[in-house]
Protein backbone atom coordinates (compact mmCIF):
# COMPACT_ATOMS: atom_id res chain seq x y z
CA UNK A 1 0.00 0.00 0.00
CA UNK A 2 0.96 3.39 -1.18
CA UNK A 3 0.62 6.55 1.03
CA UNK A 4 -2.45 8.05 2.77
CA UNK A 5 -4.05 10.91 0.52
CA UNK A 6 -6.42 13.41 1.19
CA UNK A 7 -8.82 14.06 -1.57
CA UNK A 8 -10.18 17.63 -1.71
CA UNK A 9 -14.10 17.49 -3.91
CA UNK A 10 -13.36 13.58 -4.05
CA UNK A 11 -17.44 12.89 -4.58
CA UNK A 12 -16.83 15.70 -7.67
CA UNK A 13 -16.55 15.28 -11.66
CA UNK A 14 -12.52 14.98 -11.60
CA UNK A 15 -12.28 14.20 -8.18
CA UNK A 16 -14.64 11.38 -7.97
CA UNK A 17 -12.44 9.86 -11.08
CA UNK A 18 -8.79 10.52 -9.12
CA UNK A 19 -9.91 8.86 -6.23
CA UNK A 20 -10.36 5.48 -8.24
CA UNK A 21 -6.96 6.52 -10.10
CA UNK A 22 -5.14 6.86 -7.16
CA UNK A 23 -6.39 3.49 -5.37
CA UNK A 24 -5.72 1.26 -8.58
CA UNK A 25 -2.23 2.20 -7.85
CA UNK A 26 -2.80 1.50 -4.40
CA UNK A 27 -2.79 4.86 -2.49
CA UNK A 28 -5.18 4.51 0.74
CA UNK A 29 -7.58 7.62 0.10
CA UNK A 30 -9.70 9.93 2.65
CA UNK A 31 -12.30 12.17 0.85
CA UNK A 32 -13.41 15.30 2.22
CA UNK A 33 -16.63 16.97 0.62
CA UNK A 34 -19.23 19.04 1.61
CA UNK A 35 -21.62 17.69 -1.28
CA UNK A 36 -22.20 21.09 -2.15
CA UNK A 37 -22.21 20.21 -5.95
CA UNK A 38 -22.24 16.19 -6.04
CA UNK A 39 -23.59 13.27 -4.03
CA UNK A 40 -23.14 11.28 -1.17
CA UNK A 41 -23.70 7.73 -3.27
CA UNK A 42 -21.07 8.97 -5.80
CA UNK A 43 -18.56 6.74 -2.89
CA UNK A 44 -20.67 3.82 -3.65
CA UNK A 45 -19.78 4.31 -7.27
CA UNK A 46 -16.48 5.08 -6.41
CA UNK A 47 -16.55 1.29 -4.64
CA UNK A 48 -18.34 -0.45 -7.55
CA UNK A 49 -15.39 0.45 -10.05
CA UNK A 50 -12.17 0.30 -7.75
CA UNK A 51 -13.25 -2.55 -5.83
CA UNK A 52 -12.33 -0.34 -2.73
CA UNK A 53 -14.23 1.58 -0.13
CA UNK A 54 -12.98 5.13 0.08
CA UNK A 55 -12.35 6.77 3.86
CA UNK A 56 -15.69 9.59 3.31
CA UNK A 57 -16.05 12.26 5.84
CA UNK A 58 -18.53 14.88 4.83
CA UNK A 59 -17.36 18.02 5.58
CA UNK A 60 -16.47 21.67 4.34
CA UNK A 61 -12.62 22.81 4.00
CA UNK A 62 -14.02 26.08 5.07
CA UNK A 63 -14.05 24.88 8.31
CA UNK A 64 -10.62 24.60 10.19
CA UNK A 65 -11.33 23.47 13.30
CA UNK A 66 -13.16 20.12 11.54
CA UNK A 67 -10.16 19.82 8.75
CA UNK A 68 -7.66 19.77 12.49
CA UNK A 69 -9.62 16.80 13.89
CA UNK A 70 -9.94 14.91 10.56
CA UNK A 71 -6.16 14.73 10.27
CA UNK A 72 -5.19 13.46 13.98
CA UNK A 73 -8.29 11.10 12.90
CA UNK A 74 -6.84 9.64 9.88
CA UNK A 75 -3.29 10.18 11.00
CA UNK A 76 -0.64 9.82 8.67
CA UNK A 77 -1.78 11.38 5.59
CA UNK A 78 0.86 12.34 3.55
CA UNK A 79 -0.21 14.18 0.45
CA UNK A 80 -3.40 16.22 -0.45
CA UNK A 81 -4.94 16.57 -4.06
CA UNK A 82 -7.30 19.85 -3.07
CA UNK A 83 -10.33 19.96 -5.83
CA UNK A 84 -12.58 21.57 -3.37
CA UNK A 85 -14.06 24.72 -5.07
CA UNK A 86 -17.04 26.73 -6.41
CA UNK A 87 -16.57 26.46 -10.35
CA UNK A 88 -19.11 28.22 -12.28
CA UNK A 89 -18.10 31.24 -13.98
CA UNK A 90 -21.31 33.05 -14.60
CA UNK A 91 -22.27 32.92 -10.78
CA UNK A 92 -18.73 34.00 -9.90
CA UNK A 93 -19.74 37.00 -11.54
CA UNK A 94 -22.66 37.50 -9.47
CA UNK A 95 -21.73 36.25 -6.05
CA UNK A 96 -17.38 37.45 -5.87
CA UNK A 97 -17.44 36.83 -2.12
CA UNK A 98 -18.77 33.61 -2.46
CA UNK A 99 -16.05 32.57 -4.91
CA UNK A 100 -13.66 34.56 -3.14
CA UNK A 101 -14.38 33.34 0.74
CA UNK A 102 -14.83 29.36 -0.57
CA UNK A 103 -11.80 29.03 -3.19
CA UNK A 104 -8.88 30.71 -0.95
CA UNK A 105 -9.63 30.61 2.42
CA UNK A 106 -10.23 26.90 1.74
CA UNK A 107 -6.94 26.40 0.37
CA UNK A 108 -5.66 28.57 3.14
CA UNK A 109 -6.98 25.95 5.72
CA UNK A 110 -5.15 23.09 4.42
CA UNK A 111 -1.20 24.77 4.13
CA UNK A 112 -1.67 26.12 7.64
CA UNK A 113 -2.67 22.30 8.82
CA UNK A 114 0.08 20.90 6.75
CA UNK A 115 3.47 21.19 8.26
CA UNK A 116 0.96 20.52 11.58
CA UNK A 117 0.17 17.17 10.60
CA UNK A 118 3.17 16.24 8.44
CA UNK A 119 1.24 16.68 4.85
CA UNK A 120 4.33 16.52 2.37
CA UNK A 121 2.37 17.42 -0.29
CA UNK A 122 -0.22 19.65 -2.29
CA UNK A 123 -1.62 19.21 -5.69
CA UNK A 124 -3.77 22.04 -6.40
CA UNK A 125 -6.30 22.17 -9.16
CA UNK A 126 -5.55 24.91 -11.41
CA UNK A 127 -7.22 26.01 -15.09
CA UNK A 128 -5.69 27.07 -18.47
CA UNK A 129 -8.42 29.96 -17.74
CA UNK A 130 -4.77 31.83 -15.89
CA UNK A 131 -3.37 32.35 -19.55
CA UNK A 132 -5.99 34.04 -20.77
CA UNK A 133 -5.88 34.40 -24.67
CA UNK A 134 -2.24 33.46 -25.12
CA UNK A 135 -0.44 35.73 -27.43
CA UNK A 136 1.06 32.11 -29.10
CA UNK A 137 0.26 29.07 -29.40
CA UNK A 138 0.46 26.22 -28.24
CA UNK A 139 1.05 28.05 -25.03
CA UNK A 140 3.12 26.82 -22.37
CA UNK A 141 3.81 26.96 -19.02
CA UNK A 142 5.94 30.02 -19.06
CA UNK A 143 3.31 31.92 -20.69
CA UNK A 144 2.15 35.28 -18.90
CA UNK A 145 -1.32 34.95 -16.72
CA UNK A 146 -3.46 37.51 -18.01
CA UNK A 147 -5.78 39.83 -15.84
CA UNK A 148 -8.85 37.44 -15.06
CA UNK A 149 -11.74 37.13 -17.04
CA UNK A 150 -13.91 36.32 -14.07
CA UNK A 151 -13.33 36.33 -10.15
CA UNK A 152 -13.67 32.63 -10.58
CA UNK A 153 -10.42 32.49 -12.77
CA UNK A 154 -8.90 34.87 -10.60
CA UNK A 155 -8.75 32.58 -7.62
CA UNK A 156 -7.38 30.07 -9.15
CA UNK A 157 -4.55 32.83 -10.11
CA UNK A 158 -4.39 34.09 -6.44
CA UNK A 159 -4.22 30.38 -4.97
CA UNK A 160 -0.99 29.44 -7.25
CA UNK A 161 0.24 32.37 -5.56
CA UNK A 162 -0.53 31.50 -2.14
CA UNK A 163 1.09 28.51 -2.82
CA UNK A 164 4.10 29.86 -4.66
CA UNK A 165 4.57 32.55 -1.45
CA UNK A 166 4.04 30.21 1.13
CA UNK A 167 6.50 27.72 -0.25
CA UNK A 168 8.98 30.43 -0.44
CA UNK A 169 8.52 31.48 2.79
CA UNK A 170 9.94 28.24 4.32
CA UNK A 171 7.27 25.90 5.01
CA UNK A 172 7.99 22.30 4.82
CA UNK A 173 5.88 21.47 1.90
CA UNK A 174 6.20 20.96 -1.96
CA UNK A 175 3.35 21.29 -4.76
CA UNK A 176 2.23 20.88 -8.24
CA UNK A 177 0.37 23.01 -9.98
CA UNK A 178 -1.77 21.20 -12.60
CA UNK A 179 -3.18 23.80 -15.07
CA UNK A 180 -6.19 21.85 -16.66
CA UNK A 181 -7.40 22.34 -20.62
CA UNK A 182 -11.26 21.33 -20.70
CA UNK A 183 -11.97 18.31 -18.87
CA UNK A 184 -14.67 16.32 -20.64
CA UNK A 185 -16.24 12.82 -20.82
CA UNK A 186 -17.00 10.25 -17.80
CA UNK A 187 -15.59 6.95 -16.63
CA UNK A 188 -16.53 3.58 -19.21
CA UNK A 189 -18.32 1.66 -16.72
CA UNK A 190 -20.43 4.72 -17.17
CA UNK A 191 -20.69 4.97 -13.12
CA UNK A 192 -18.82 8.09 -12.53
CA UNK A 193 -19.28 11.43 -14.46
CA UNK A 194 -20.60 15.18 -14.47
CA UNK A 195 -23.42 16.38 -12.74
CA UNK A 196 -24.45 19.71 -13.47
CA UNK A 197 -26.48 21.65 -11.36
CA UNK A 198 -29.22 23.25 -13.11
CA UNK A 199 -28.94 24.59 -17.03
CA UNK A 200 -25.14 23.31 -17.93
CA UNK A 201 -23.45 26.21 -18.98
CA UNK A 202 -20.33 23.87 -20.24
CA UNK A 203 -20.62 22.70 -24.06
CA UNK A 204 -20.72 18.85 -23.01
CA UNK A 205 -23.34 18.59 -20.73
CA UNK A 206 -25.22 21.16 -23.01
CA UNK A 207 -24.86 19.08 -25.87
CA UNK A 208 -25.41 15.92 -24.44
CA UNK A 209 -28.65 17.22 -22.99
CA UNK A 210 -29.45 18.05 -26.31
CA UNK A 211 -28.56 14.96 -27.79
CA UNK A 212 -30.83 12.90 -25.30
CA UNK A 213 -33.87 15.83 -25.29
CA UNK A 214 -33.53 17.39 -22.14
CA UNK A 215 -32.86 20.91 -24.34
CA UNK A 216 -34.06 21.62 -27.41
CA UNK A 217 -31.38 23.11 -29.35
CA UNK A 218 -27.72 23.95 -28.97
CA UNK A 219 -26.22 27.43 -29.29
CA UNK A 220 -22.90 27.35 -31.15
CA UNK A 221 -21.66 30.49 -29.59
CA UNK A 222 -20.08 32.43 -32.54
CA UNK A 223 -18.64 31.70 -36.09
CA UNK A 224 -16.81 34.66 -37.12
CA UNK A 225 -14.07 33.80 -34.53
CA UNK A 226 -10.78 34.36 -36.39
CA UNK A 227 -10.45 30.61 -36.51
CA UNK A 228 -10.49 28.05 -39.37
CA UNK A 229 -14.67 27.68 -38.97
CA UNK A 230 -15.08 31.29 -37.00
CA UNK A 231 -16.05 28.83 -34.39
CA UNK A 232 -14.02 28.69 -30.56
CA UNK A 233 -10.77 26.10 -30.21
CA UNK A 234 -10.53 24.60 -27.03
CA UNK A 235 -8.25 21.80 -25.58
CA UNK A 236 -10.33 19.07 -24.77
CA UNK A 237 -9.38 16.36 -22.13
CA UNK A 238 -10.67 12.93 -20.99
CA UNK A 239 -11.46 13.13 -17.67
CA UNK A 240 -9.60 9.54 -16.75
CA UNK A 241 -6.36 11.03 -18.70
CA UNK A 242 -6.33 13.97 -16.25
CA UNK A 243 -6.94 11.85 -13.32
CA UNK A 244 -3.86 9.80 -14.18
CA UNK A 245 -2.13 13.31 -14.39
CA UNK A 246 -2.84 13.54 -10.63
CA UNK A 247 -1.90 10.06 -9.82
CA UNK A 248 2.34 10.29 -11.56
CA UNK A 249 2.18 13.87 -10.40
CA UNK A 250 1.39 12.61 -6.78
CA UNK A 251 4.17 9.38 -7.22
CA UNK A 252 6.56 12.73 -7.75
CA UNK A 253 5.90 14.79 -4.86
CA UNK A 254 6.13 11.37 -2.64
CA UNK A 255 9.26 9.81 -4.18
CA UNK A 256 10.82 13.73 -3.95
CA UNK A 257 12.02 13.51 -7.33
CA UNK A 258 10.83 17.63 -7.96
CA UNK A 259 13.43 20.01 -9.40
CA UNK A 260 11.64 22.82 -7.76
CA UNK A 261 9.14 22.71 -5.02
CA UNK A 262 6.65 24.31 -7.05
CA UNK A 263 6.13 22.73 -10.33
CA UNK A 264 3.45 23.84 -12.85
CA UNK A 265 2.24 21.41 -15.55
CA UNK A 266 -0.13 21.80 -18.67
CA UNK A 267 -2.39 19.04 -18.72
CA UNK A 268 -4.36 19.38 -22.29
CA UNK A 269 -4.02 16.85 -25.58
CA UNK A 270 -1.70 19.20 -26.81
CA UNK A 271 -4.49 19.92 -30.15
CA UNK A 272 -7.26 22.38 -30.40
CA UNK A 273 -10.51 21.46 -31.33
CA UNK A 274 -13.70 23.82 -32.67
CA UNK A 275 -16.77 23.99 -31.24
CA UNK A 276 -18.24 22.78 -34.97
CA UNK A 277 -15.49 20.38 -34.79
CA UNK A 278 -16.55 18.57 -31.36
CA UNK A 279 -20.15 18.55 -32.79
CA UNK A 280 -19.30 16.76 -35.66
CA UNK A 281 -17.37 14.44 -33.58
CA UNK A 282 -19.96 13.87 -31.71
CA UNK A 283 -22.16 12.84 -34.34
CA UNK A 284 -19.90 10.76 -35.88
CA UNK A 285 -18.81 8.87 -32.75
CA UNK A 286 -22.63 8.17 -31.52
CA UNK A 287 -24.58 8.36 -35.06
CA UNK A 288 -27.06 10.81 -32.69
CA UNK A 289 -27.65 14.02 -34.65
CA UNK A 290 -27.59 17.44 -32.92
CA UNK A 291 -30.01 20.18 -32.88
CA UNK A 292 -27.98 23.09 -33.18
CA UNK A 293 -28.03 26.50 -34.48
CA UNK A 294 -25.43 29.06 -34.88
CA UNK A 295 -25.88 32.11 -32.18
CA UNK A 296 -23.96 35.30 -31.48
CA UNK A 297 -20.94 35.05 -29.27
CA UNK A 298 -20.85 34.63 -25.26
CA UNK A 299 -19.56 37.45 -23.57
CA UNK A 300 -16.27 36.65 -21.85
CA UNK A 301 -15.22 33.58 -23.82
CA UNK A 302 -11.69 33.02 -25.13
CA UNK A 303 -11.56 32.74 -29.03
CA UNK A 304 -9.12 30.14 -29.04
CA UNK A 305 -6.75 27.69 -26.35
CA UNK A 306 -4.47 24.48 -26.76
CA UNK A 307 -2.12 23.25 -24.26
CA UNK A 308 1.66 22.43 -25.55
CA UNK A 309 2.04 19.22 -23.22
CA UNK A 310 5.57 18.78 -23.80
CA UNK A 311 6.95 19.38 -20.17
CA UNK A 312 3.91 17.06 -18.81
CA UNK A 313 4.63 14.56 -21.40
CA UNK A 314 8.41 14.86 -21.02
CA UNK A 315 9.19 15.66 -17.44
CA UNK A 316 5.80 13.95 -15.97
CA UNK A 317 5.86 11.42 -18.10
CA UNK A 318 2.10 11.85 -19.04
CA UNK A 319 0.18 11.81 -21.93
CA UNK A 320 -3.21 12.14 -23.24
CA UNK A 321 -4.26 8.57 -24.29
CA UNK A 322 -7.67 8.38 -25.36
CA UNK A 323 -9.26 9.49 -28.71
CA UNK A 324 -11.83 12.23 -28.86
CA UNK A 325 -14.36 9.91 -30.07
CA UNK A 326 -14.00 7.14 -27.32
CA UNK A 327 -14.69 10.44 -25.29
CA UNK A 328 -17.34 11.57 -26.38
CA UNK A 329 -19.15 8.07 -26.57
CA UNK A 330 -18.30 7.85 -22.67
CA UNK A 331 -20.05 11.18 -22.60
CA UNK A 332 -23.15 10.05 -24.29
CA UNK A 333 -23.16 6.54 -22.00
CA UNK A 334 -23.39 8.74 -18.90
CA UNK A 335 -25.88 10.70 -20.00
CA UNK A 336 -28.06 8.05 -20.89
CA UNK A 337 -27.42 6.36 -17.64
CA UNK A 338 -28.60 9.55 -15.80
CA UNK A 339 -31.95 8.96 -17.62
CA UNK A 340 -32.25 5.19 -17.06
CA UNK A 341 -31.80 6.39 -13.45
CA UNK A 342 -34.19 9.19 -13.41
CA UNK A 343 -31.25 11.74 -12.59
CA UNK A 344 -32.00 13.70 -15.35
P1 LIG B 1 -17.07 19.64 -9.02
O1 LIG B 1 -17.97 20.74 -8.59
O2 LIG B 1 -17.69 18.45 -9.68
O3 LIG B 1 -16.23 19.11 -7.78
C1 LIG B 1 -15.86 19.95 -6.72
C2 LIG B 1 -16.28 19.26 -5.42
O4 LIG B 1 -15.88 20.08 -4.33
C3 LIG B 1 -17.78 19.07 -5.32
O5 LIG B 1 -18.06 17.73 -4.99
C4 LIG B 1 -18.22 20.01 -4.17
O6 LIG B 1 -19.28 19.48 -3.44
C5 LIG B 1 -16.93 20.11 -3.37
N1 LIG B 1 -16.74 21.35 -2.62
C6 LIG B 1 -16.88 22.63 -3.03
N2 LIG B 1 -16.59 23.49 -2.03
C7 LIG B 1 -16.25 22.72 -0.95
C8 LIG B 1 -15.84 23.01 0.38
N3 LIG B 1 -15.75 24.26 0.81
N4 LIG B 1 -15.57 21.99 1.20
C9 LIG B 1 -15.68 20.70 0.79
N5 LIG B 1 -16.07 20.38 -0.47
C10 LIG B 1 -16.34 21.37 -1.32
O7 LIG B 1 -15.94 20.29 -9.94
P2 LIG B 1 -14.85 19.60 -10.87
O8 LIG B 1 -15.21 19.89 -12.28
O9 LIG B 1 -14.60 18.21 -10.44
O10 LIG B 1 -13.60 20.51 -10.53
C11 LIG B 1 -12.63 20.13 -9.57
C12 LIG B 1 -11.57 21.20 -9.48
O11 LIG B 1 -10.97 21.38 -10.75
C13 LIG B 1 -12.10 22.58 -9.07
O12 LIG B 1 -11.12 23.19 -8.24
C14 LIG B 1 -12.21 23.31 -10.38
O13 LIG B 1 -12.09 24.70 -10.21
C15 LIG B 1 -11.01 22.74 -11.12
N6 LIG B 1 -11.12 22.85 -12.58
C16 LIG B 1 -12.23 22.33 -13.20
C17 LIG B 1 -12.35 22.43 -14.57
C18 LIG B 1 -13.59 21.93 -15.27
O14 LIG B 1 -13.86 22.37 -16.39
N7 LIG B 1 -14.36 21.02 -14.68
C19 LIG B 1 -11.33 23.04 -15.33
C20 LIG B 1 -10.21 23.53 -14.66
C21 LIG B 1 -10.12 23.42 -13.28
C1 LIG C 1 -16.36 25.53 -24.50
C2 LIG C 1 -16.66 26.15 -25.86
C3 LIG C 1 -18.07 28.10 -25.78
C4 LIG C 1 -21.65 26.09 -24.32
C5 LIG C 1 -14.88 27.03 -18.86
C6 LIG C 1 -14.24 27.94 -17.85
C7 LIG C 1 -12.82 27.53 -17.63
C8 LIG C 1 -12.69 26.06 -17.31
C9 LIG C 1 -13.48 25.20 -18.23
C10 LIG C 1 -12.49 25.75 -14.95
C11 LIG C 1 -16.61 27.67 -25.85
C12 LIG C 1 -18.74 26.98 -26.51
C13 LIG C 1 -20.36 26.38 -24.76
C14 LIG C 1 -22.72 26.17 -25.25
C15 LIG C 1 -21.15 26.77 -26.97
N1 LIG C 1 -13.18 25.75 -16.00
N2 LIG C 1 -20.12 26.72 -26.06
N3 LIG C 1 -22.42 26.50 -26.55
O1 LIG C 1 -15.63 28.44 -21.59
O2 LIG C 1 -13.75 26.97 -22.46
O3 LIG C 1 -14.15 27.12 -20.06
O4 LIG C 1 -14.80 25.70 -18.38
O5 LIG C 1 -11.43 26.19 -14.71
O6 LIG C 1 -12.34 28.33 -16.61
O7 LIG C 1 -14.28 29.26 -18.34
O8 LIG C 1 -15.77 25.89 -21.47
O9 LIG C 1 -17.50 24.23 -21.95
O10 LIG C 1 -18.20 26.56 -21.30
O11 LIG C 1 -17.16 26.19 -23.53
O12 LIG C 1 -20.93 27.07 -28.14
O13 LIG C 1 -23.89 25.95 -24.92
O14 LIG C 1 -18.00 25.81 -26.21
O15 LIG C 1 -18.30 29.32 -26.43
O16 LIG C 1 -16.06 28.05 -27.07
P1 LIG C 1 -14.82 27.21 -21.49
P2 LIG C 1 -17.24 25.69 -22.00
Amino acid sequence: MKNKILVTGGTGYIGSHTVVELQNSGYEVVIVDNLSNSRADVVDNIEKVSGIRPIFEQLDCLDYEGLNQLFTKHKGIKGIIHFAASKAVGESVQKPLLYYRNNLVSLINLLELMPKHGVEGIIFSSSCTVYGQPDILPVTESAPTKVAESPYGNTKQINEEIIRDYVKSGAPIRSVLLRYFNPIGAHPSALLGELPNGVPQNLIPFLTQTAIGIREQLSVFGDDYNTPDGSCIRDYINVVDLAKAHVIAMDRIMQQKQVEPVEVFNIGTGKGLSVLELIHAFENATGVKLNYKIVGRRAGDIEQVWANPDRANNVLGWKAESTIEDTLRSAWAWQQKLREEGIQ
